[in-house]
């Protein structure tokens, strides 16, 4: 029984192979074309949204290169486009419709470029048939569920065959798809997909569907190849990941999890995102403070301070239980760096609701907040409520929270000026070459003057300074 239950959570080998005999087609088609015999397709994606999209496109990557195409990073070189969406705030879906748009005079210079539009914008029914009806020069649209199928949508689209649209949202672990990685020391892992907390500002558990944890040992194995390969640094992904292996009848929780991949050999650091803090256990807290290759660094997104507020967005717990994960957490985890998200201006929210969640934040004192002004999303019971919040309070709200919050995370870098910590040299500094970019546990960017090739590797850094989003460092 439990194995048959297992089983419906994935996609059929077969249909895997069935995928993977596609990519194989598409790169005969593709050699084929003389257009191609001097120089390889180019592949372009632009990716909207969280890490679980980045993971999904370094998915859609792996695809793409097995299907003969390379990448470029000039949308106008590619001969095919993918655009990976984001739906989690109007701003995001705003921001995809303009790209798709800027790709469409791409193709009306050269028609045969395919468009394939992704991701959680349109696993929106009325986004797909939008895309459907009035948005005919994208070859295909595909949801969330069905990125294992997209050797057959570009094999359809090479045959000049009609449009295509898979949105049945069938949402199943898809095991077996190759990833392709840009950057080999740090990554994406995603161990589980899907949410089942159904908050009620929130489009996820629409647009990705129900809860579900990859087999420990899939995601065991993946993470040595990553390790074998040079990661350093690994991020296991999942909307929830505290209730990680609720599904899989392992006994296997994701603070074991943790524990078995830290016993993987190596010199890797390994982070998670995201928590939900009515599910954050003493058990993950107790790794947390054990096991050295944890990063200590929890991201616990509280999103109010205020009870009233916090049943109104169905979270199931309340700042009483939040503070005490908090103090648990500091206790157990010394020097723990703390993140959170917050909305603002949620349906409801009087000002004193808002004035609790200001001292919410000066009581935790989080290293680094990201904060949203709430977004109606169709579909949620929230964007139904009655009592939206006008822009002018929200935007006036939201401004208030950054000068309190920028000065704690200023507070909280300063603590690290004088001390060495172990970071990893991630990549050439964005604005100045001469630098690169360490991480150390907490979140913040090191800027420390220092030789490309010391990138993938961890150095001991000295805190000469900090800001309010960053550090300056020097080697030890
Ligand atoms: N409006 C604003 N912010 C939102 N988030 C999720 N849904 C919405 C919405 N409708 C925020 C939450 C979540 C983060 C990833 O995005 O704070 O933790
Ligand atoms: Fe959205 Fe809540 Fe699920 Fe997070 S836990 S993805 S906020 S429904």
């Amino acid at each position: 029984m439990d194995s048959c239950i297992q089983n419906e959570k994935y996609v059929e080998d077969a249909e895997i192979e069935r995928q993977l005999s596609f990519a194989l087609e598409v790169k005969r088609h593709l050699s084929s074309d003389s257009r191609f015999s001097d120089s390889a397709p180019k592949y372009y994606i632009q990716t909207l949204g969280c890490q679980q999209n980045e993971a999904d496109s370094e998915r859609i990557a792996g695809l793409c290169r097995l299907m003969g195409y390379e990448e470029t990073e000039d949308p106008a070189s590619a001969n095919i486009i993918f655009v990976n969406t984001c739906a989690i705030r109007e701003h995001a879906e705003i921001r995809a419709i303009s790209f798709i748009g800027e790709y469409k005079h791409i193709k009306d210079n050269d028609p045969s470029v395919i468009i394939g539009v992704g991701g959680c914008m349109v696993t929106q029914d009325h986004r797909s048939d939008k895309f459907k009806n009035s948005i005919p020069y994208v070859n295909f649209v595909f949801d969330t569920g069905s990125i294992h199928k997209i050797p057959e949508l570009v094999l359809s689209s090479l045959q000049g065959q009609k449009r295509k649209f898979l949105t049945e949202k069938d949402f199943r672990i898809a095991e077996g798809i190759p990833s392709y990685r840009k950057n080999a020391h740090t990554a994406w892992l995603s161990i589980m997909y899907g949410c089942n907390n159904f908050c009620s500002y929130c489009i996820v558990p629409y647009v990705r569907g129900r809860e579900r944890s990859r087999r420990s040992a899939d995601v065991i194995e993946e993470a040595k190849k990553l390790i074998d390969s040079g990661a350093k640094d690994i991020t296991l992904l999942g909307q929830n990941v505290n209730s990680y292996g609720k599904d899989t009848g392992e006994g296997v929780d994701f603070a074991d999890l943790m524990r078995m991949i830290c016993r993987i050999d190596g010199n890797f650091r390994l982070r998670f995102m995201t928590s939900h803090p009515k599910d954050a256990s003493d058990k993950l807290i107790e790794a947390m403070a054990e096991e050295e290759k944890i990063a200590k660094h929890f991201h616990l997104p509280v999103q109010s301070g205020s009870d009233a507020i916090l049943k109104k967005m169905n979270r199931h717990y309340d700042i009483e239980k939040y503070m005490s994960v908090i103090e648990k957490l500091k206790a157990s985890v010394p020097d723990v760096s703390i993140t959170s998200d917050i909305i603002v201006a949620f349906p409801g929210e009087t000002e004193e609701d808002f004035e609790k969640t200001l001292s919410l934040v000066e009581e935790v004192r989080f290293d680094a907040l990201f904060s949203f002004i709430y977004s109606p999303r169709i579909g949620t019971p929230a964007a139904d409520m009655s009592d939206q919040i006008p822009k002018e309070v929200s935007r006036e709200r939201f401004a208030r929270l950054m000068d309190i919050v920028n000065p704690i995370s200023l507070e909280r870098n300063t603590r690290f000026v004088g001390r060495t910590l172990r970071a990893l040299a991630e990549e050439q500094g964005k604005n100045d070459p001469r630098q690169i970019t360490f991480r150390a546990d907490s979140p913040r960017p090191i800027h420390v003057y220092a030789d490309k090739n010391m990138i993938g590797n961890f150095a001991d850094i000295k805190i000469t300074k900090a800001e309010t989003f960053s550090m300056n460092g020097e080697i030890v």
